[in-house]
C-alpha cells in the first residue's frame, strides 16, 4: 500500500472538517502522533521497507485574518469564541484587534453585526507561497535576502566569531525544554568581565514571530560587521558591551519551520497534557504574574504556566540578565502592529520612571520614522496596548533596574506574521535605529563636564580639587551619585562623594601624593539606569604622577638602586665620618656610620 495514500486516508477519518477554526494548540500535534501510531501499527502488522513520507505542517485552509473592532466586553467574549488565536495587541474595549478564524467565525460575526474588516484572505494560500519560496536554494543570496531557521541562524552567529573572534564571542543562556541551547553572542572590545555598561536586544520569545528574528540577527550584523567603520557603532563599543539573543524560544521557532510542525506556533513546546503543549513565554515572567492579559487555560496562546519561571526558557534568559548587573538596557522584539511599549505592561499605573522612560522612548519613535517614516505608536505599555502580566521587560526593567521595552516590528496587519521578504531589511533598518537611540541616549544620560583638575604632574604632598559639573538628560542623579573614584599606585580603588556646589557643579579633593608616586583617577554620576563616567562612559583614568623623583637616601651612589656599591661607600666610611656635617652614609644622622647604618642600609637593599 501507498504511505501517502494511506496518509490522506487517516488524516481524513480523523480529522473531519470541523466548524470550529483548527487550533493551533494542539490538532496538528495530535494528528501528527495519532497518525504516526497509525502508521506504525500498519507497518507492524505488513512490514514494508517505505520511508514514511513526511507529515505536512498544519493548514489553516479556509481560515481568515480578521480585524475586529471591540465595542463592549460582550463583543471580546462572543470573538473570542469564534477564534482562539488573537493575532495582535490591543484587546481593549474600544479599540480594534486582529484574529485567525474561519469563514464560518466571520459569518457569525456579520450575523451579531460585529463590525470587522478581513485583512488577510488568503492565510493558507501566502504560507503555502511561503514555503515554496523557502524551498528553493539560497546559496549565493544575501543573508537577509529571506527568513532563516535556527540551524542558519546559529551558523551566523558562529561565523560572526570566527570572523571577529577578538570582538564576538558564544554566550548561552540555558537549554530549552527540548534540550536546544539559547544562544546568543556579546560583541565587545574588551575582555569579558571588564566594567562596561551592557545592553541586550532580545527576539522570538514567540515563535512565529519571524520578523523579530532577522531585526535582531541585524542589530548583531551590524554590531560586527561595521564595529569600526560606522562611528556610531565604534562609539558605542568603545564605552559598552552588547549582548544579542535572536531565539529565545528555539523549541518553538523549529517548530514554526519544521515538518510537522505549525507555522503559527507562538508558546514554547512543553508538553502538558494528552496533546496540549506551550506556555507563554511572554506571561511567566515574574513581574505581574498571573495578571490580566495571560490566562490560567492551559491551551490558550497565552497560558502562564503553572508558576512564574516554571520554563527553563524563561530561567535562562533569567539568570543571564541576573548574571549580568551591568545591563542598563533591553528591547525585546516582537511583531507584529509597529509599536515601542515601555515599562509597565502588567497595570496602567505609569512606571515612577516614566519620565526617564519617556526621555528615551520618544526619541527612540523619531528615530524609526526617520528611517522609513513609519510611525510606531510609543507609550507605556499597559495603556498604549493593554495589560499584560508576566512578560519580560517588566521583569528586566521592575526587578534588575534596567531601561527596558518592548517593540513591535512591521507591520500592521497587511502581512501579520507572514511577512515578504522585501520588509526584512527596511523593517530591521528602522529597529536598529530604535536600538542605537537607545544605546546612546542612556550612555549619554549624565554627561559630564570636568570644569577644574589637576595637570598630570602635581607638587610633592599637595593635595588636588576636582570639579565637575553634569546635568543629567535621562534620569535625575541618585543620592550622592556624583563621586570622585581613586587608586593610588594601582590599589584598591577609593571613592568620595563630590560635594554640590552649585550651577550642577560638584567638587572633591584628591589626595596628596609624595614622590614617584601614581594616582588615577575618574569621574563618575550615577542615575537609575547608568553609572556615566569621565571622559567616556567606561572609567577611564586619569594619571597624576609627583614631581619629584623619590630620593632613597641609602642609594650613596645615586644609580637607582641599593646594592653592593653602596654597601662598599658605606664600610669605606666605617666609624667615622669624613666630613661630619656632610656624611650620607650616617643614614641615622648620629654623628658615626656604625652597625646601625649598614642595617638601615641593607633594610633598603
Ligand atoms: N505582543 C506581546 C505579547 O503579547 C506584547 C506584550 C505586551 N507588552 C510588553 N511591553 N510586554 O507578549
Ligand atoms: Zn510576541
Amino acid at each position: 500500500m501507498n504511505i501517502s495514500f494511506l496518509t490522506v486516508v487517516v488524516l481524513l477519518a480523523l480529522a473531519p472538517p470541523s466548524a470550529k477554526p483548527q487550533t493551533s494548540t494542539s490538532a496538528p500535534a495530535s494528528q501528527a502522533v495519532v497518525l504516526q501510531e497509525t502508521v506504525d501499527k500498519v507497518l507492524a502488522v505488513a512490514p514494508v521497507a517505505l520511508p514514511i513520507d513526511p507529515i505536512d505542517m498544519a493548514r489553516f485552509d479556509g481560515d481568515v485574518v480578521v480585524r475586529v473592532s471591540i465595542r463592549s466586553a460582550q463583543d471580546l467574549m462572543l470573538v473570542n469564541q469564534l477564534s482562539d488565536d488573537m493575532w495582535s495587541h490591543h484587546v481593549g474595549i474600544g479599540g480594534d484587534a486582529d484574529f485567525r478564524m474561519s469563514q464560518a467565525g466571520v459569518d457569525t460575526l456579520q450575523r451579531l453585526g460585529i463590525p470587522y474588516r478581513i485583512t488577510i484572505p488568503d492565510l493558507q494560500n501566502r504560507i503555502d507561497a511561503e514555503q515554496t519560496r523557502l524551498a528553493q536554494p539560497m546559496e549565493g543570496l544575501a543573508w537577509f535576502s529571506d527568513f532563516k531557521n535556527l540551524a542558519a541562524v546559529n551558523t551566523r552567529l558562529d561565523e560572526m566569531v570566527a570572523a571577529f573572534p577578538n570582538l564576538v564571542s558564544i554566550v548561552n543562556a540555558g537549554t530549552s525544554i527540548q534540550g536546544r541551547t539559547i544562544r546568543g553572542i556579546r560583541i565587545s572590545r574588551y575582555p569579558a568581565g571588564t566594567v562596561l555598561p551592557a545592553f541586550i536586544f532580545t527576539g522570538t520569545l514567540h515563535a512565529r514571530e519571524w520578523a523579530s528574528t532577522m531585526t535582531t540577527m541585524w542589530i548583531a550584523d551590524q554590531f560586527v560587521e561595521n564595529n569600526t567603520i560606522d562611528p556610531r557603532i565604534a562609539a558605542v563599543l568603545d564605552s559598552a558591551e552588547v549582548f544579542v539573543f535572536p531565539v529565545q524560544n528555539p523549541d518553538g521557532y523549529e517548530y514554526t519551520w519544521a515538518t510537522g510542525g505549525n507555522r503559527l506556533w507562538r508558546k514554547n513546546r512543553r508538553l502538558i497534557s494528552g496533546t496540549t503543549y506551550g506556555v507563554d513565554l511572554n506571561r511567566n515572567w515574574s513581574v505581574g504574574w498571573g495578571g490580566s492579559g495571560s490566562s490560567g487555560t492551559t491551551s490558550s496562546e497565552t497560558y502562564r504556566g503553572t508558576v512564574a519561571f516554571s520554563e527553563p526558557e524563561s530561567v535562562g534568559m533569567r539568570d543571564f540578565v541576573i548574571a549580568h548587573p551591568n545591563l542598563v538596557g533591553h528591547i525585546d522584539f516582537h511583531s507584529y502592529s509597529q509599536l515601542w511599549l515601555w515599562p509597565w505592561s502588567y497595570t496602567t499605573t505609569l512606571s515612577p520612571d516614566q519620565t526617564a522612560l519617556a526621555a528615551v522612548g520618544n526619541p527612540m519613535k523619531t528615530a524609526i520614522a526617520a528611517v522609513n517614516g513609519k510611525n510606531y505608536t510609543a507609550g507605556p505599555s499597559g495603556s498604549t496596548y493593554g495589560l499584560t502580566g508576566g512578560c519580560i521587560d517588566d521583569w528586566t526593567y521592575g526587578n534588575q533596574g534596567i531601561m527596558s521595552g518592548t517593540i513591535e516590528v512591521r507591520d500592521t496587519g497587511t502581512y501579520g506574521f507572514v511577512m515578504p521578504t522585501s520588509e526584512i531589511i527596511p523593517n530591521a533598518k528602522e529597529n536598529f535605529a530604535a536600538a542605537m537611540t537607545m544605546m546612546e541616549k542612556l550612555l549619554a544620560s549624565s554627561p559630564i563636564t570636568i570644569t577644574l583638575a589637576p595637570g598630570s604632574v602635581v607638587a610633592d604632598n599637595t593635595a588636588s580639587t576636582v570639579e565637575i559639573q553634569t546635568v543629567p538628560v535621562v534620569s535625575t542623579l541618585i543620592t550622592n551619585g556624583v563621586r570622585l573614584k581613586w587608586s593610588l599606585n594601582g590599589g584598591s580603588t577609593q571613592s568620595a562623594v563630590m560635594a554640590s556646589i552649585g550651577s550642577n557643579k560638584y567638587r572633591a579633593s584628591l589626595p596628596a601624593i609624595s614622590c614617584a608616586s601614581q594616582l588615577s583617577w575618574f569621574v563618575e554620576a550615577e542615575t537609575k539606569f547608568i553609572i556615566t563616567h569621565a571622559p567616556l562612559n567606561k572609567p577611564t583614568s586619569f594619571n597624576l604622577t609627583s614631581t619629584n623623583p623619590c630620593f632613597n637616601p641609602a642609594d650613596l651612589n645615586f644609580d637607582g638602586t641599593v646594592n653592593s656599591a653602596d654597601l662598599g661607600l658605606m664600610l669605606t666610611s666605617f666609624g667615622v665620618c669624613p666630613v661630619p656635617t656632610n656624611c650620607p652614609a650616617d643614614l641615622d644622622h648620629n654623628g658615626e656610620v656604625n652597625s646601625a647604618d649598614v642595617g638601615a642600609l641593607l633594610v633598603e637593599y
